[in-house]
């Protein structure tokens, strides 16, 4: 890995996608996704809304190299991930990029630490190593006395914070999370918008899907997702990262 998040040079993108279409294939084709052009500088804050079915999710997936594009390119990081084998896919997948998602998908039969921990397993970093480091992400996002619990002995807010932690573990190039706190109650979604705001201050890049609009008032702007298309992009006027995110589409191109 190249450095913190926050050192990273400003010169790539975190994101760019160009002209990113994808078509599910179910009888009846499902278009979620049209031709989206969109850059997200490092350091950047977004969150997608739009109805359901817009195609948040499959956006979120196709950057996070959960899925693959019909068309296009993603690049994260300045690589481009479409295109690459199955294997690469999965080691960007660990390496740059950290999901969290509305059900927190935590291993049940792990503790928090051990949750934490297991991405770095993949890189082969010593057990020690591997868990000095989750019990620090756990500190650093308030679970410093639960690190020994396991999903099932934890509230929703805890387990979606040891997600959290969990995400953060391989220092990601881009947080990708999907509706975050769509499991939680609103006084402990507010404790993990907390913690999202500390980690954009902290210079990581945000992209982030909610239906809620006070939810996204949390980002730099919001990307308004309608029938797979960017309809279009809000800026928010809080903090502005360098450069700003663009739909490429209204440049000139
Ligand atoms: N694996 C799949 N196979 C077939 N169709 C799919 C698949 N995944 C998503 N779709 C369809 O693609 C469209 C976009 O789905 P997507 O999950 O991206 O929507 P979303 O905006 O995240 O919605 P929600 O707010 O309900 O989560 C929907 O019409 C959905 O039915
Ligand atoms: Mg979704």
């Amino acid at each position: 890995m190249d450095g913190t998040a926050g050192e990273r040079a400003a010169s790539t993108a975190a994101v760019q996608l160009s002209d990113v279409s994808r078509t599910y294939q179910r009888g009846q084709p499902v278009h979620a996704l049209v031709d989206v052009s969109l850059t997200l500088p490092h350091g950047s804050y977004t969150a997608v809304m739009g109805p359901s079915g817009s195609g948040k999710s499959t956006l979120l997936n196709c950057i996070g190299c959960l899925d693959t594009p019909d068309s296009g390119t993603v690049h994260v990081d300045g690589r481009e991930v479409t295109g690459l084998s199955d294997r690469d896919r999965a080691r960007v997948r660990g390496e740059e990029i950290g999901f969290v998602f509305q059900t927190f998908n935590l291993m049940p039969r792990l503790t928090a630490e051990e949750n934490v921990a297991l991405p770095l397993v993949f890189q082969g970093v010593d057990r020690d190593v591997r868990l000095d480091r989750a019990r620090d992400l756990l500190d650093s996002v308030g679970l410093a006395d639960r690190t020994d619990h396991r999903p099932s002995e934890l509230s929703g807010g805890q387990r979606q914070r040891v997600a959290i932690a969990r995400a953060l573990a391989t220092d990601p190039a881009l947080l990708l999370a999907d509706e975050p706190t769509g499991n939680i109650d609103t006084e402990t979604g507010a404790t993990i918008m907390d913690l999202f705001d500390d980690l954009r201050d902290e210079g990581h890049s945000i992209l982030l899907v909610t239906h809620e609009r006070t939810i996204a008032e949390h980002a730099d702007r919001i990307v308004h997702l309608l029938d797979g298309g960017v309809e279009r992009i809000e800026e928010l006027g809080n903090r502005q990262p360098e450069g700003t995110p663009t739909d490429d589409r209204t440049e000139g191109s």
